[in-house]
């Protein structure tokens, strides 16, 4: 379903004829979200050649999907720095994002595009969580952040006390994604839309392998390539495996809803950093104010019944909100890194080629154009001071290994279960909405039943084999292993896979 942001907005690919006649490139970006789109602009303006390939359209996968708070204070994370990297590195980090964000912000202010300056609150729902805030408020403190303590705060749900971080911003992503877009273009770059990157080949130059997304369940659909000096992945979880970053992020995925609300609406910007977490802010549309709703996060693939949390995460809203009509429902996924920091740089340590970006733990407004910046000026030769935060080969990632041997744990036992399971689930037709992976394993399918349709095909996931599950909420397979989903006839949405679920089943 599309968000609040996508709604009647959606793009067309790019004519054939034209994704034909490109061959080379001073830079092919692939990924048409806030980190690729900002990273080009940053490299035509310096008068590089750059492409940007996308396999749907722009802000297809998490930059359309988001709550679009533009905000430093970023929940319970920077606690969770500091604790994990010290002051020096969590000023990286803040330094880093307050540069995304007014970055970001002067865009907006130089291309006449609307935002809302709003205060930003990480908060506790209850007296259990007030020791997290706490901590939060001291992480700011330590990081030089002008933060203030609030005991309560003018909102109609539970608020036990918070944090606040005056004069943090809200945006609509998509006219931001479209005037990158324009001035990208204005500068000689170009777009490709509905062409998937499948590999990239040769250490230099690049040859960046492509093939147009509607033969995404064809492998033998032609594909063509582009040769090129650098090649930036901004895929989210990075498309190749090289580098086994699949194996140091984990693929979290939450739900947001907007609903029409009558009387007053919540200004400020609110997230909880106890569970179930509650984020919320308004949005300003042709047809007046909504309000957006997210949470009932989960692993992606990992959940029994997200539909449960979704509605109870809807249930919330109309408690607190009266009346409140519900307009929208939309869902996306971001990456959550082993050791908190994000990965950004060469996908293999000193290869400067070929580039990454990733690991925003769902606050990549600020953190995707820090990225482009740090990418940007790496490719240029320069480098920012506060780039020791954004890196993707470094010795802070020691502090992430318990946590990614864990991840990988976990990931283990999903594929054993995945692969075993099914044996004993029943081979009965699903009930309209659901979906189920059935049979031994030499003989698995995956059947499932959307709007009457009922459809077969292979439950293997063509990463690396995991088994897929059924996502009742959104109506998707997901993979438990390292986040790719899948459409109901096998169709690739988005995750490290680059082809579709095989329809024999
Ligand atoms: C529910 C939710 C709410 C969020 N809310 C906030 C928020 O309020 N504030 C905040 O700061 N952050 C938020 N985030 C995080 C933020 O939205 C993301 O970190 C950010 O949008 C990531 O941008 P990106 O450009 O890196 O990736 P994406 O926007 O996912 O872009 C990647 C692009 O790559 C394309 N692609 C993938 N594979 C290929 C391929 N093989 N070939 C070609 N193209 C490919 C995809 O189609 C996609 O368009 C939220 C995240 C979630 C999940
Ligand atoms: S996403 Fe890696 S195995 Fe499915």
């Amino acid at each position: 379903m599309p968000s609040l942001w996508t709604d009647g907005r959606l793009e067309t690919p790019t004519p054939a004829g034209v994704i034909d006649d490109v061959q080379t490139a001073d830079v092919v970006v692939v990924g048409a979200g806030i980190t690729g789109l900002t990273t080009a602009v940053l490299l035509a303006r310096a008068g590089k050649k750059v492409v940007v390939v996308e396999a749907r359209h722009v802000g297809a996968a998490t930059t359309g999907n988001t709550t679009g708070k533009v905000s430093v204070l970023q929940g319970g994370k920077l606690a969770n720095i500091a604790r994990k990297h010290g002051t020096d590195m969590l000023r990286a980090y803040v330094t880093g994002n307050t540069e995304g964000r007014d970055w970001l912000l002067r865009h907006c202010d130089d291309h006449g595009l609307s935002y809302q300056r709003e205060d930003d609150h990480a908060y506790a729902q209850n007296t259990d969580g007030l020791s997290t805030v706490r901590k939060v408020w001291s992480a700011c403190k330590e990081a030089g952040l002008d933060a203030q303590w609030a005991d309560d705060a003018d909102v109609p749900f539970p608020f036990a006390g918070g944090v606040r971080l005056r004069e943090q911003a809200q945006i609509d992503p998509i006219p931001f994604l479209s005037s990158l877009v324009t001035e990208l273009e204005t500068h000689g770059g170009t777009l490709l839309q509905g062409v998937r990157a499948t590999t990239v080949s040769g250490l230099g130059p690049l040859r960046v392998h492509l093939r147009k997304t509607a033969g995404d369940q064809d492998t033998r659909s032609a594909q063509q390539v582009i040769t090129t000096q650098y090649c930036v992945l901004a895929t989210g979880m990075p498309i190749l495996d090289r580098g086994f970053f699949f194996a140091r992020l984990e693929p979290k995925r939450s739900y947001c809803l907007a609903f029409d609300v009558p009387g007053d609406i919540t200004r400020s910007m609110y997230i909880s950093v106890d569970s179930p977490t509650r984020s919320v802010r308004y949005a300003p549309t042709p047809t007046g104010e909504k309000l957006i709703v997210g949470g009932a996060g989960h692993t992606v693939g990992r959940a029994n019944h997200p539909k449960n949390a979704v509605t109870e995460l809807a249930d919330w809203a109309l408690l607190h909100y009266p009346g409140a009509v519900q307009t929208h429902y939309w869902s996306a996924q971001d990456y959550h890194p082993d050791d908190e920091l994000p990965f950004v740089g060469p996908l293999l340590p000193k290869f400067e080629n070929l580039l990454m970006a990733t690991g925003f733990d769902k606050w990549g407004m600020s953190n995707g154009v820090a990225a482009a910046l740090a990418l940007s000026s790496r490719i240029l030769g320069g480098r920012m001071d506060w780039a020791a935060a954004f890196a993707s080969w470094s010795p802070h990632e020691l502090t992430g290994v318990t946590t990614a041997l864990q991840l990988n744990l976990e990931v283990g036992l999903n594929l054993a279960k995945g692969w075993i399971a099914p044996i004993a689930a029943s081979s009965e037709t699903p009930e309209e909405g659901q979906g189920v992976v059935s049979g031994a394993p030499w003989r698995m399918r995956a059947t499932s039943v959307v709007d009457g349709v009922q459809r077969t095909v292979s439950p293997v996931c063509p990463h690396l084999g995991g088994i897929v599950n059924w996502n009742d909420s959104d109506r998707a397979w997901e993979c438990p292993l390292h986040g790719s989903r899948f459409a109901p006839d096998g169709a690739l949405i988005e995750g490290p896979a680059t082809r579709g679920l095989t329809a024999n089943g």
